[in-house]
């Protein structure tokens, strides 16, 4: 199975958002249950309600842009785990290299809100990845399995639960200029080990995705999904245009769109 994950982050008004989400469905709705790939879209938490209704009936999944770890309390502004699961959320971001760099989001939150979302049958997609200076100073591998390491520190995966890893080299971010497939690879390798150790090799094979995103178009899609070990792409610009996108999730199932 791979996935085509759209993350619209605070791109698109709530009307603008349910917009999408309805031509989003009417293009590739009829065909995409029957396709080898999960698509997801993550509009911002207000978002979440209109669009959980247009998308109820379809094979497109409802994701979430963050979440908070406990399920209810004293946490002015926060919306829990628990919140998302009850409006149809069965995916959810964290960690995402905007909330790291403009929010303060900690590896110790990271980890915290894996947790809640595993506990509660949301499966959680955890991004990491280096800044530019990190990898011209040889730290790459450092800092992504040292992220990875901190994410999943204490947790186990049991029964049905699910983790995607989304590696997201930082400055390739809305940048138009993704890291090259190879290049690519190399850290999604260097990921699938770390969460062998972690967890165990079966477990990583039957529950864990790992996912590349940064600069990921439907003119350049196809280069990253011919290398096995990466399986699904993390999507921001290009999730928002609806033939655009059309076209990316056409490209990653193998079809003509
Ligand atoms: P981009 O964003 O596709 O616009 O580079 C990816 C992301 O932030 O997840």
């Amino acid at each position: 199975m791979k996935y085509v994950i759209g993350n619209w982050k605070m791109q698109l008004s709530v009307t603008e958002s349910n917009r999408l989400a309805e031509e989003v469905t009417q293009l590739i709705g009829a065909w995409v249950g029957g396709a080898d790939v999960t698509v997801v879209v993550c509009p911002t938490h207000l978002g979440l309600v209109g669009v959980s209704s247009v998308v109820s009936d379809t094979a497109i999944a409802l994701g979430a842009q963050d979440c908070f770890w406990e399920d209810r309390g004293a946490f002015t502004g926060e919306v829990s785990a628990a919140s998302l699961k009850d409006i149809g959320c069965s995916y959810c971001l964290v960690g995402h290299s905007e909330r790291r760099q403009y929010l303060g989001e900690t590896d110790e939150m990271v980890n915290k809100k894996t947790a809640a979302l595993l506990r509660l049958g949301i499966t959680p997609v955890v991004c990491v990845g280096e800044t530019r200076e990190e990898r011209e100073q040889g730290k790459r591998e450092a800092i992504v399995t040292g992220q990875v390491r901190a994410a999943l520190r204490d947790l186990r995966l049991v029964g049905t639960q699910r983790l995607i890893v989304a590696y997201e080299p930082r400055w390739v971010i809305g940048s138009g200029k993704p890291v090259s497939p190879t290049d690519a690879a190399e850290m999604h390798h260097l990921i699938v080990d770390t969460l062998h150790q972690l967890l165990g090799e079966d477990v990583t094979n039957r529950l864990c995705s790992v996912i590349y995103g940064g600069a990921v178009d439907s003119s350049n899609v196809a280069g990253f999904m011919a290398v096995p070990v990466i399986q699904g792409v993390l999507v921001g610009g290009a999730s928002l245009k609806p033939q655009e996108f059309q076209s990316l999730v056409a490209a990653v199932a193998d079809r003509q769109s």
